[in-house]
């Protein structure tokens, strides 16, 4: 544990004094987000720094960064309990958004007639800047699911076509890929990514590589990072392999905004869907449908037909085609009254993610989960660690972890939900097991026996043979936390596990 002269000396993130301040000078937007953001800095017993330099440990990184993010933990309500660590459920608007958010909503009771508070089109044009994507290439979502279940029925497909799916897929998407196989009769295919900590990011590409059904796989659908291990898939490196077979690539992103820099037309992917509400910390609710509309340097293959499932827009094209300059984030995000006071916040969070710095963030999170890790394998040893962590192209901010020592232990589900309950009652949120029986390998595949309830549900890479991982626990790292949190909830962890297990 980190000794306390190692703390960072700013003031308290939760200092009364300060935040009620603050509170009562804040306005509401985006402008009164980035006034508080300077104040706050200005103010900070840190001075202004930039950065450290890209590859400084995750330690030094931490000691140098620590402080510029307790200011930033001070423009969330969630930093006075700091005990919130699951971004991976669900963000937290920053407060003054929050209150422009809320201002929207009473404008919008008062009168209820605009159907925009905001267009749309500039709201789509602050999150294209900050995902790096074209304005024509951006819609905005309900949330991950409803673009990953738009991207997946749009999708040209033809009776026999096959979709390779990772075993670590969302039960949401899984049920999506199965009804869009039932309807279209397609052959549904599976990759292993094991949950060692040693497995790297070329094992991967070589597994989807190997189960490639050359002319039949039609399309790869991977998450990044993945919900049961937080494995971050080597997205770039996936959508090479897939652009050399002509295969379209989907990305189930729920984590991806907000976590990652997400330069999306650099990374190759074809479409993308995006929680706005996790990592980004946009409203509930709210997510980003990225569809590549144009042949970039990263991936200059022709654009894949894709039938626009929801729309209202009465010119968009009805054959699964589109026109050079078609603007296809427009005519997908047209589909009857929004409550756009959700849309306007999600384009002013993502204004604050840039102002920050969104390498920054990404920077603070990895290192923070480097530690978080590294505490947990100091304290329960390092057969704790159950996700891919030592290649850093595969590390994200979700810690998946299993502190208990016996092998029977670590996949029993009763004991697996004593101690998840038991950190309840400590005042921490843990999520709990893979996708176990709701995973891809539940009926009817024909392997689904050899899969329990809650395992990480996998198969070897090489013989694609079942190979269920242990049940993970998962925590994470959002930028409002700090080495103390991570300290705190790794005793947390010891001290659940002295009662589950005695
Ligand atoms: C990998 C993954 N995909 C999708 C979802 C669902 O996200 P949303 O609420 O944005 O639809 C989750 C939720 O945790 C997830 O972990």
């Amino acid at each position: 544990m980190r000794s306390a002269s190692r703390r960072c000396s700013v003031p308290s993130v939760s200092s009364p004094i300060t935040r009620r301040r603050f509170i009562e000078k804040l306005g509401a937007g985006t402008l009164a987000t980035l006034a508080l953001w300077h104040e706050l800095r200005a103010e900070s017993a840190v001075p202004a720094a930039p950065p450290p330099a890209p590859g400084t440990p995750s330690d030094d990184l931490l000691a140098a960064e620590e402080a510029y993010f307790a200011d930033f933990a001070k423009v969330f309500t969630i930093a006075d309990e700091h005990k919130y660590l699951v971004a991976s459920q669900k963000g937290s608007m920053p407060i003054p958004i929050l209150r422009h958010f809320k201002e929207g909503l009473d404008r919008i009771a008062r009168d209820p007639f605009p159907v925009y508070l905001e267009p749309s089109a500039v709201t789509r044009a602050k999150i294209a800047k900050g995902y790096g994507a074209r304005v024509d290439e951006i819609a905005i979502s309900r949330n991950t699911t409803d673009a990953i279940s738009q991207i997946l029925h749009g999708l040209d497909w033809r009776a026999g076509d096959e979709i390779l799916c990772s075993t670590l897929e969302y039960p949401n998407c899984v049920a999506t890929v199965r009804r869009v196989a039932g309807r279209f009769g397609l052959a549904i295919r599976q990759f292993g990514v094991p949950s060692r900590p040693d497995f790297s990011a070329e094992e991967i590409v070589e597994s989807a590589r190997r189960r490639i059904a050359p002319g039949k796989t039609k399309a790869m659908f991977f998450s990044c990072p993945a919900h049961p291990s937080g494995v971050a898939m080597p997205v770039r490196r996936l959508a090479r392999l897939a652009q050399e077979h002509g295969i379209t690539t989907v990305v189930d992103g729920a984590h991806y905004g907000g976590m990652f820099v997400p330069r999306l037309d650099e990374t190759g992917i074809d479409f993308w869907g995006i929680s706005g509400h996790k990592w980004q910390c946009g409203p509930g609710g709210t997510g980003i449908l990225y569809a590549r509309n144009a042949r970039w340097p990263a991936n200059p293959n022709p654009l894949p037909r894709f039938h626009i499932v929801r729309s209202g827009d009465l010119d968009a094209p009805t054959d699964g085609s589109r026109p050079e300059g078609f603007d296809l984030g427009a005519a997908l995000s047209v589909y009857g009254f929004p409550e756009s006071a959700d849309w306007r916040a999600l384009g002013e969070v993502c204004e604050f993610w840039d102002e920050i710095g969104r390498e920054r963030i990404q920077n603070y999170i990895l290192a923070l989960a480097d530690y978080a890790r590294a505490a947990l394998a100091a304290a329960f040893g390092e057969q704790a660690i159950v996700q891919p962590c030592r290649d850093p192209e595969l590390r994200s901010g979700i810690v998946a972890f299993n502190p208990l020592p016996e092998p029977a232990q670590r996949r029993d589900p009763n004991v697996a939900r004593a101690f998840q309950s038991g950190m309840e009652a400590a005042g921490y949120h843990v999520g709990c097991g893979g996708t176990g029986l709701k995973g891809l390998t539940r009926p009817p595949d024909p392997d689904a026996a050899d899969f329990f309830d809650l395992c990480i549900p996998n198969r070897d890479p090489e013989t694609n043979r079942p190979a269920p991982g242990d049940i993970p626990f998962r925590t994470g790292t959002p930028a409002w936390c700090n080495r103390d949190d991570m300290d705190g909830f790794v005793g947390a962890c010891a001290e659940v596990m002295k009662k589950v297990i005695g």
